[in-house]
């Protein structure tokens, strides 16, 4: 990786000089868009996705600008390296994996002089087999009764997938299993779900990479308790996945089974792993899984093997580079129009802001641009009753929309003001991205329009499986794209842990006054002394 700052490339200063030119009025997209091979020119189809960019601020010399960074910074090559099992996470020295998850391929990947390729095999065989048993009732509760009920216990990357996954394929599952998610240690999210379950017909699927966080550990506490209060068997009742050798992979505290994710799968990146096959599969099942990962296969490929001017996750990457660092936006929104999407932009916003919230390079330098977005969003058209004034008349940021061309449910065709109820989500879809591009004059002040609005619109077919698998990949690689060419590494996460270290000191003094009365807080400064007490006394 070369260490010279960006800002000092050759490339960087031209995209520079070359923002101030597409600042002009004359730029304006309501000027650009009078060009009717825009689209054309401006949008690609990749791995059965659609992806147009035609309404951002770019133009022919943006792109080929664009594309000679990412020539510069190697971003194809790092990806490449990547997928081969490189250690591209070097603060770790870990390789980054993710892609492994999801390959039929036929070929080795080798790791310290491992062919990880047979242990991953092996995991997804495993949770075959398992959700197989699980559906054919072999694999029951301790009193017999088949499992009905799946609690997943975990937070953050061990969670926010399978979230998004779950929520998306609801219609796949028709398996008479119900998915309940427990991350928060919020004692309302557990209190929420035993009301929903059936504790004889309920597993537990507790999932934690290192198998000590205190969200999650506190949770497998409470459900062990609740279950064995219950006069029932936690052993019979919980499922794990987690490192080898962690706490949660222990023989001394046995359960039904234990699938393993690798040090080579970051938490965030973890979907296609054991992480999301193993409530997947007992949700939606093992061959929608399946086929949800071979999605996201090709995705993959593309990603890996396409030209740049082709290459969907790149192009993508590039722009949002362009609309960050260049034109100066700092948050993006995730738009899907459709409500099975709904936690789209939650996991976007872990996947993105955990890898590119970073302000030091891959070598440990200062990085000298700011990398990362905010990351949010909402389905449509709810989103447009909500944050779209601010979207139109307010702050400006750039958004994704999604659309998917097929919905389920077609047999409900009822019209209102002539048009179904998708064709009427569609109408929408089409005229919010025109109107933030286009904008409108008014003399009254309070009804102008500025325009100059930039989103992409990315269409998908319909909600199967493979689709949201492509989605899935599209977001990981586009990610990961831009961190390659930021030089960041966007496989740590040490931002996380000091709010962890400060949380530990807290915990020990609640859990001293928990175990002495008269133990006081006066040692903390005032603020947490404050809190502490007001904790304590129950009253403000
Ligand atoms: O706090 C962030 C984080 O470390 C994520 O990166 C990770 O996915 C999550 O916590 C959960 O970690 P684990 O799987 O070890 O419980």
């Amino acid at each position: 990786m070369n260490n010279q700052k960006l800002t000092k490339f050759p490339v960087w200063k031209k995209l520079t000089h070359h923002a101030d030119m597409m600042h002009q009025p004359e730029m304006h997209l309501k000027n650009l868009l009078k060009d009717n091979k825009r689209l054309n020119n401006f949008s690609n189809k990749g791995s059965n996705i659609f992806f147009d960019y035609s309404r951002h601020r770019v133009n022919k010399m943006t792109m080929d600008l664009l594309f000679e960074l990412a020539e510069n910074r190697k971003a194809i090559e790092l990806f490449n390296a990547m997928t081969k099992g490189e250690k591209v996470n070097n603060t770790e020295n870990r390789a980054a994996l993710h892609t492994a998850t999801r390959s039929f391929s036929s070929d080795s990947i080798i790791v310290d002089d491992i062919n990880i390729m047979l242990e991953t095999r092996e995991v997804r065989n495993k949770i075959k087999t398992f959700a197989t048993k699980v559906h054919s009732g072999e694999i029951t509760g301790s009193t017999g009764k088949r499992f009905k009920h799946i609690v997943v216990i975990g937070i953050g990357g061990s969670y926010l997938g399978s979230e998004f996954v779950a929520h998306s394929l609801k219609a796949n599952a028709d398996r008479n299993i119900k998915i309940h998610f427990l991350a928060n240690v919020d004692i309302h999210n557990f209190g929420a779900i035993i009301t929903e379950i059936e504790p004889e017909t309920t597993l537990w699927v507790v999932i934690s990479k290192t198998y000590t966080t205190a969200e999650t550990m506190a949770n497998v506490k409470q459900a062990t308790v609740f279950m064995e209060g219950k006069g029932l068997d936690p052993s019979k009742h919980f499922v794990t996945v987690t490192s080898k050798n962690s706490p949660g992979d222990d023989p001394a505290s046995p359960v039904l089974e234990t699938f393993h994710m690798f040090d080579y799968i970051g938490g965030r990146y973890s979907v296609t792993s054991a992480v999301g096959g193993v409530p997947l599969s007992l949700y939606i099942g093992y061959e929608n899984f399946e086929e949800f990962l071979k999605g996201a296969e090709e995705m993959d490929l593309h990603a890996n093997n396409s030209p740049p001017e082709q290459n969907l996750p790149l192009i993508a990457a590039l722009i949002s580079i362009w609309n960050n660092n260049f034109l100066g936006y700092q948050a993006q929104g995730i738009i899907p129009y459709a409500t099975p999407l709904s936690k789209l932009a939650p996991h976007v916003q872990q996947l993105y802001m955990e890898s590119n919230g970073k302000s030091v390079t891959k070598t440990g330098e200062e990085l000298d641009v700011s990398s990362g977005l905010i990351i949010f969003g909402e389905p449509g058209t709810n989103a447009q009753h909500s944050f779209f004034q601010l979207a139109h008349q307010g702050r400006s940021f750039p958004i994704d929309f999604i659309g998917v061309v097929n919905p389920q449910y077609k047999e409900y065709k009822s019209k209102s003001k002539g048009v179904t109820n998708h064709q009427e989500l569609w109408a929408n879809l089409i005229s919010q991205p025109s109107a933030l591009a286009i904008g409108k004059d008014d003399p009254k002040k309070a009804k102008y329009f500025s325009g100059n609005r930039p989103s992409s619109t990315i269409l998908i077919e319909d909600l199967s499986p493979a689709n949201i698998g492509r989605l899935l990949s599209f977001y990981e690689a586009r990610t990961v794209f831009e961190a390659f060419i930021w030089g960041i590494n966007p496989f740590d996460q040490f931002g996380v842990e000091l709010g962890k270290v400060l949380a530990t000191d807290i915990r020990n003094e609640i859990s001293e006054k928990n175990n002495k009365n008269n133990h006081n807080f006066d040692k903390n400064d005032p603020i947490t002394k404050f809190y502490l007490d007001t904790l304590f006394s129950g009253k403000l």
